[in-house]
């Protein structure tokens, strides 16, 4: 989050009035665990997405595990994911009690490679799990298809695109999908989840594992969990919604001034907004190449040296780490190149809409006097 000495901070989180007096009014009405104004977030939810059903949880991170559980998985099942994406994705698998796949990711848009999933689905195959990586939606008419052609399940990865559209229809629709709203998203509740769903009898039974395996109290369906999310952390979320499109438009206004003001620089390859995507610009990633004059790592010291949060969103592919390695639910195959490569190359900009005129033009000029 924000460091002291930045000017321009990659993420700003600001909370107003509507949101001080709602959870002032939580805080006084004595209800703080999950009531009311968490009924009011999923409607929010469900209209956000035009999803019919919404259950909120406390993390973006459990509502891929409840996702998952609502599959009812057997040992050995896999799901099939990106390689390239925050650790939640692959955690929320292992969670869930399956083994985690990867088809590798397109350098174009960062996210699942369709025509790379041939080679790894297969007759485990339960579910594959697209993220839309940055606020961008994965390419789903081919992920939906292969995944129906072998009888898999769609769980989106949703955390970081509240709003995202795929060739008009909004991410959150296909099947089942994770949204977090943990404090830097672009909507947020400090902490928060939600799972969205057109299948009434999935979300039923996510309702039940968010609830320690009940539907009435003290009588138990299943082993569940507590993952309920609180009205107070709602109460941070709620006010928010009205505002999601010019949060939207703010961003895609800087994002737009930085495609303009910053083409052209060798070895920095600005992020696309492919065919269809409605992108909500959760970050601006550009790509610094060998063909810059400073390598990736000087160029974020460098902008971090002139106030600019620059970050590295991801160093690796997320099964890159010793714990994961050889861990019996991760089956990396023959690897992921692409994925590999985006982790020494990948540097994003501020791009929250709490920038004005002055920063994006701060950044702008840094980026130019590094690498221009
Ligand atoms: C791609 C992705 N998946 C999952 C998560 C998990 O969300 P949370 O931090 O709310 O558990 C996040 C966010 O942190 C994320 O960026």
């Amino acid at each position: 989050m924000r460091r002291r000495d930045e000017l321009i901070p990659i993420t700003d989180v600001r909370c107003g009035d509507e949101e001080l007096d709602l959870v002032a009014e939580v805080l006084r009405s004595g209800m703080l665990a999950q009531g009311r104004v968490v009924e009011t977030f999923e409607a929010l939810c469900r209209e956000m997405t035009g999803a019919a059903h919404a259950v909120a949880v406390n993390s973006g991170t459990t509502a891929l595990v409840v996702a998952l559980e609502a599959l009812e998985l057997e040992p050995g099942d896999e799901v099939v994911t990106s390689p390239f994406t925050f650790v939640a994705t692959l955690n929320a698998i292992l969670e869930a009690g399956a083994v985690a796949r990867f088809a590798d990711v397109r350098d174009e848009d960062f996210n699942l490679d369709p025509a790379r999933l041939d080679g790894v689905l297969g007759e485990r195959t339960r579910a594959i799990m697209p993220v839309h990586l940055y606020g961008q939606a994965a390419d789903m008419d081919p992920i939906v298809a292969a995944a129906e052609a072998c009888d898999a399940a769609v769980v989106e990865d949703a955390a970081q695109a509240h709003g995202a559209t795929y060739h008009g229809r909004r991410v959150g629709t296909w099947g089942l999908a994770g949204f977090s709203f943990y404090a830097t998203k672009n909507l947020q509740s400090g902490e928060g989840g939600v799972v969205t769903t057109d299948d009434g009898e999935l979300a039923d039974r996510i309702r039940i594992l968010r609830n320690q395996g009940m539907r009435a109290r003290y009588e138990y369906l299943v082993p569940g969990h507590n993952y309920r999310l609180t009205d107070l952390a709602a109460a941070v979320a709620v006010p928010q919604f009205a505002r999601l499109d010019d949060i939207v438009e703010s961003r895609r206004a800087h994002a737009a001034t930085y495609a303009e003001q910053l083409a052209g620089i060798d070895g920095l390859v600005l992020p696309e907004v492919m065919d269809g995507r409605g992108h909500v610009w959760h970050q601006y990633t550009v790509r610094v190449t060998d063909e810059a004059r400073h390598a990736r790592d000087d160029v974020v010291a460098g902008l971090q040296e002139r106030g600019i949060g620059a970050g590295v969103y991801y160093p690796r592919a997320v099964y890159d780490y010793d714990c994961y390695r050889d861990h019996p639910g991760v089956r990396v195959g023959d690897g992921c190149p692409v994925a590999e490569s985006l982790g020494s190359t990948v540097m994003s900009l501020p791009v929250h809409q709490h920038l004005t005129d002055a920063d994006v033009a701060a950044v702008v000029a840094a980026v130019t006097e590094l690498l221009g």
